[in-house]
């Protein structure tokens, strides 16, 4: 099978580097990739969001199988571009990926299908939006209804904060059209974990889960960024729940998707809060994590390739999917300066000494420089991961891997897995 995965992020490594261990591989490309990738894939120099260019590209070099790994092109709607031209993609139609395109579509999808999740109300004035925040009081969560790059979430201590979030949203237009509208949500409580399947329309396999660490600082202090770390399994959220989520979460949202007509294929994210009422939806996403992908992927014994195909097929129902029984763990290394000015060409030496048994590196914004020497090229530059019997001996392969990295102008959190172990 000839394969093209579209990203460049440290997910995206992770796909190429379990697609490229399959037998039904033929030959691996990515888009447009990057150096660690490049050990593994040829790389193609189409950026992500480029769909006809992309798809004209596929069309000459007889790829039989698309999988891209950002939500961005899902939501532009590469997958039906590729289907309108003979290609397979893995992934969800544009109709599909509004469940990550659209919060209030996502709210709709959860109360049809009788899904817990927080209690809501969409709003498309801020009059509207500013008298229910006034009624219902704080804390409360305000969110803009559209895609904003991870910063689309306000949770509010007080009044006066979610109505600064509604104004900027909606009034100053921060996050232009995607603001246009907001959702406001009762603000929920308890340990945030991220469930994965593997969908083909009606049947859901469990990936597995994790543990993201959102914020850029230790103890969960300062910005968001896109993900500083992950583990799994995730100790507070055992098989037992985890498969009650599937049951209970992703099961009722496909059928749901199924029956409006818009069948979901492709990576189903449930982000989930344990609250004390229970499991209960916070979001989904139509794509994996970054770096949650990196740890599941680790753990994965399957031929991810094969899973992929019959999702594809629509032949997951007999499908079976193998575990290892190890641990993993990942530790996001970011440039200086992340996320608001990441600071760019600086070198970064070692890896080839931070590499080994029980150790596992992705690339995300690297680039290679005139000499052949590895530059940081992006905010979230390395995922070090670790892989061992316990979570604990996870944690010191991939801290291990961090101390033997010569590169100063880079930083990670030094508290990944903290809380499991
Ligand atoms: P999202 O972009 O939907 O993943 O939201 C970002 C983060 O905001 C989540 O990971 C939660 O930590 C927080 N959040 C979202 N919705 C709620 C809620 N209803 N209650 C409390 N926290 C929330
Ligand atoms: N790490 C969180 C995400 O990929 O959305």
């Amino acid at each position: 099978m000839n394969v093209l995965v579209i990203g460049s992020g440290g997910r995206e490594h992770a796909l190429c580097w379990a697609v490229a261990a399959s037998p039904l591989l033929t030959k691996l490309w990515c888009a447009p990739g990057n150096p660690g990738i490049a050990q593994v894939a040829t790389c193609v120099p189409i950026g992500a969001l480029e769909l006809p260019q992309l798809v004209t590209w596929a069309q000459e070099n007889d790829i039989d199988l698309v999988i891209p790994g950002p939500e961005a092109p899902l939501v532009e709607g590469i997958t039906d571009a590729m289907e309108a031209a003979g290609i397979t993609c893995f992934g969800p139609s544009k109709a599909a990926a509004q469940l990550e395109g659209s919060k209030s579509f996502t709210k709709d999808i959860a109360d049809a299908a009788g899904i817990p999740t927080a209690l809501w109300e969409r709003f498309d004035t801020s009059a509207e939006a500013c008298n229910f925040i006034q009624r219902r009081g704080a804390p409360i969560v305000v969110k803009a209804d559209g895609l904003a790059a991870g910063k689309g979430v306000v949770v509010c201590g007080t009044e006066d904060e979610a109505i600064a979030a509604v104004t900027a949203m909606m009034d100053e237009d921060v996050f232009g059209e995607a603001g246009r509208s907001v959702v406001i949500e009762e603000c929920l409580t308890g340990p945030e974990v991220s469930l994965f399947a593997l969908c083909d329309g009606e049947q859901a396999l469990l990936l597995g889960s994790a543990q993201d660490h959102k914020r850029v600082g230790d103890g969960d202090t300062g910005p968001n960024t896109g993900g500083m770390g992950a583990y799994s399994p995730v100790p507070v959220f055992p098989p037992a729940l985890e498969h009650a989520c599937l049951e209970q979460i992703v099961k009722p949202a496909l059928k749901q998707m199924a029956h409006r007509g818009t069948p979901f294929r492709g990576i189903l994210f449930a982000g989930l809060m344990l609250t004390e009422h229970g499991p209960k939806l916070i979001e989904f996403n139509v794509r994996f994590g970054d770096p949650e992908c990196q740890v599941l992927l680790l753990r994965l014994k399957s031929d991810l390739l094969a899973a992929i195909q019959a999702a594809c097929d629509s032949e997951l129902k007999n499908f079976d999917l193998r575990w290892h029984d190890h641990a993993a763990l990942a530790v996001v290394m970011a440039a200086r300066g992340y996320p608001e000015a990441p600071e760019r060409g600086s070198v970064i030496r070692g890896l080839d000494k931070a590499a080994g048994p029980g150790v596992e590196i992705f690339h995300a914004g690297t680039a290679t420089g005139p000499d052949g020497e590895l530059l940081a090229a992006g905010g979230r530059v390395l995922t070090i991961c670790g892989t061992g019997a316990t979570l604990q001996d996870a944690h010191n392969a991939a801290y291990g891997a961090v101390g033997k990295l010569i590169w100063p102008e880079g930083f990670c959190r030094r508290d990944i897995g903290k809380r499991a172990l």
